[in-house]
């Protein structure tokens, strides 16, 4: 038996995950629902899935054991609290609330519920992310001394279009959206490998005056006048960290950090990744290991040689992805955003199968999300310097 799992919302960036979750071995059932009926009614068609519903309210009166949420990014919070609360697991894309009072609610929520909530931070899986853990486990860098991470995405890089298919005729409304309440992919990366948490945070903002208008506070639903923010934060292991949420930079885009330690350093540039150390014995290019190209069959130990897939590989991994521990029903199915969509649905499934409190839990949500949402705050404050609440760490399980 395995479990039964309801799909909020099938728009653009479920189509990436309600594959796996279909070819998932320990799932038995997954139940599509969107508010859009003509949408729901082409996914369903389209993946072959025809037990659906209309809303999350019906998914959540359902004999279900988990709900994966793919809505519309300032929703998300009150739903999982809504799911958790009808006895189900939930799995939401990012980011998990976008204020503070609602992620205070959510780790209450799952406190009292003992349900696995798990927030799919792509980032997290990202090769540098998983080198630099690796790295730190090893003890390689040392005392971490300071981070730089940012997420650089630029209006003109598709961005209308999406906050115009997320928002229909009120997307203008929506699109000057504050950067840092979008923080989670550049905090989670340092936070993911150091397990450090910011304790304190001064950011300062952009203010855009674009002809669009889209930042214009008069104009959006935030009153956000800022396109661009830097937050420079105090972490809990005494080191310092620079993030940066760019939404109008002449930049091709990225996801990435820096990390620099007393004993040795990763170093990210537009192009090319190195590891060194401080007597440069050690420089390493790190730019073929690290790029998610796909690895065929026998993956990164060769442990699934004798395993045969669709296409024979493993999608858009890199060579530190440890491919051996996923299902081999993943084989040649779609992968995303540098590898990370297969693990994070695998960790999410085997936590509701195992009871285990997955990786990116609600406490690790928590730290990735807080420092933006305390950021913007001080933003609009001139930059003063501001605690950042804590809400603990995570239990062995749930
Ligand atoms: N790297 C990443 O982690 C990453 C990348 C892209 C998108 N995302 C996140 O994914 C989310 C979804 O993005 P998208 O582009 O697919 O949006 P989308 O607008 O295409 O899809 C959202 C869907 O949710 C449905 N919905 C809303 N409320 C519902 C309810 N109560 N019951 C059932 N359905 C409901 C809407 O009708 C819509 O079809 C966003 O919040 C975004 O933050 C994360």
């Amino acid at each position: 038996m395995g479990i039964r799992v309801g799909i909020c919302g099938t728009g653009a960036f479920a189509d990436s995950f309600i594959p796996l979750f279909t070819a998932h071995p320990a799932v038995e059932q997954v139940v599509l629902s969107d508010l859009d009926a003509e949408k729901l009614s082409a996914k369903s068609a389209k993946f072959g899935l025809p037990e659906t519903c209309a809303s999350l309210d019906d998914l959540c009166a359902m004999d279900l054991d988990a709900i994966a949420i793919f809505t519309q990014h300032h929703i998300h919070c009150p739903q999982a609290v809504q799911a958790l609360r009808s006895g189900k697991h939930v799995y939401s894309a990012v980011p998990s609330a976008i204020t503070m009072e609602e992620i205070a609610d959510l780790v209450k929520t799952v406190e009292e519920t003992g349900l696995i909530y798990m927030v799919g931070e792509t980032s997290y899986y990202y090769p540098c992310a998983i080198y630099c853990r690796g790295r730190f486990r090893n003890g390689d860098f040392g005392r971490v001394v300071y981070a730089e991470a940012e997420y650089y995405h630029d209006f003109d890089h598709g961005l209308y279009d999406v906050y115009r298919w997320r928002h229909g005729d009120d997307w203008e409304r929506y699109a000057g959206l504050p950067p840092m309440f979008y923080p989670t992919h550049s905090v989670s990366m340092v936070v993911s490998v150091t397990g450090a948490h910011v304790t304190q945070v001064s950011c300062f903002g952009f203010v855009d005056n674009d002809e669009d208008m889209l930042f214009d506070p008069e104009r959006n639903v935030w009153n956000n006048p800022y396109s661009n923010q830097t937050a420079l934060c105090r972490l809990s292991d005494g080191s310092t960290a620079r993030f940066n949420e760019f939404r109008r930079i002449g930049h091709p885009g990225t996801v990435g950090m820096s990390l620099y330690g007393t004993e040795g350093s990763y170093e990210e540039q537009v192009k090319g990744q190195m590891w060194v150390t401080k007597d440069l014995k050690t420089c390493i290019d790190l730019t073929e290991e690290l790029a998610p190209i796909g690895l065929p069959v026998g993956g990164v130990d060769g442990q699934m040689a004798k395993v045969t897939g669709a296409d024979g590989t493993h999608v858009g991994v890199s060579r530190v992805h440890e491919v051996s521990r996923l299902p081999k029903e993943y084989i040649g199915l779609p992968n995303g955003h540098n590898g990370s969509h297969q693990f994070l649905i695998d960790d999410f499934v085997t936590a509701c199968v195992t009871g285990q409190t997955p990786s990116n839990n609600v406490w690790d949500a928590a730290r990735y999300l807080a420092p933006g949402l305390i950021a913007h705050e001080s933003c609009k404050r001139d930059g003063e310097l501001l605690d950042v609440p804590d809400y603990g760490d995570a239990p062995a399980s749930p």
